[in-house]
């Protein structure tokens, strides 16, 4: 079963958007399988947003991130890796879909309350980063296999 690795954001944290965020992944369907509030080392969202690297964005990207606690979760499910970018939205929330996260909830690109996986691989990775194998959770919810 296919699997992603979404993170609310510093500013999703301190906006109270929690609880509204994990209910749009559950009311989708999606399983959660892993779940965790920490305030990443610099190291941490370095790695993680290693890519970008180069980018002149880079440093304060990293600078948020590690500027207070996140929730980091693992969510399962058929398709979720693709269709968690479409509720997540654009990168900048300006021109985010309304009905998306970051459309509905969002204006500042560098406050886009939500991370994403964008790809089987990096799902992967993202996931290996974050959490140990033991910290996620295999479970089938008790409900009739057509029910989402
Ligand atoms: P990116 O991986 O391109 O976007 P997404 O989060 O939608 O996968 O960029 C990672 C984060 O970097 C993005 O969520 C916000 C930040 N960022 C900026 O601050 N400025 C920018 O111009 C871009 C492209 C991203």
């Amino acid at each position: 079963m296919e699997r992603t690795f979404l993170a609310i954001k510093p500013d999703g944290v301190q906006r109270g958007l929690v609880g509204e965020i994990i209910r749009r992944f559950e009311t989708k369907g999606f399983t959660l399988v892993g779940l965790k509030f920490l305030q990443p080392t610099k190291e941490l969202a370095e790695s993680h947003y290693a890519v970008h690297k180069e980018r002149p964005f880079f440093p304060g990207l990293v600078e948020f991130i590690t500027s207070g606690p996140i929730v980091a979760m693992v969510w399962e499910g058929d398709g979720v890796i693709a269709s968690a970018r479409k509720m997540i939205g654009a990168t900048k929330p300006l021109e985010s879909e309304p009905g998306t996260i970051r459309g509905d909830l969002g204006i500042n690109v560098g406050r886009n309350i939500i991370h994403g996986s964008d790809a089987p691989e990096t799902a992967q990775n993202e996931i290996a980063l974050w959490f140990k194998s033991e910290e996620l959770v295999s479970w089938q919810p008790q409900m009739t296999p057509w029910l989402h």
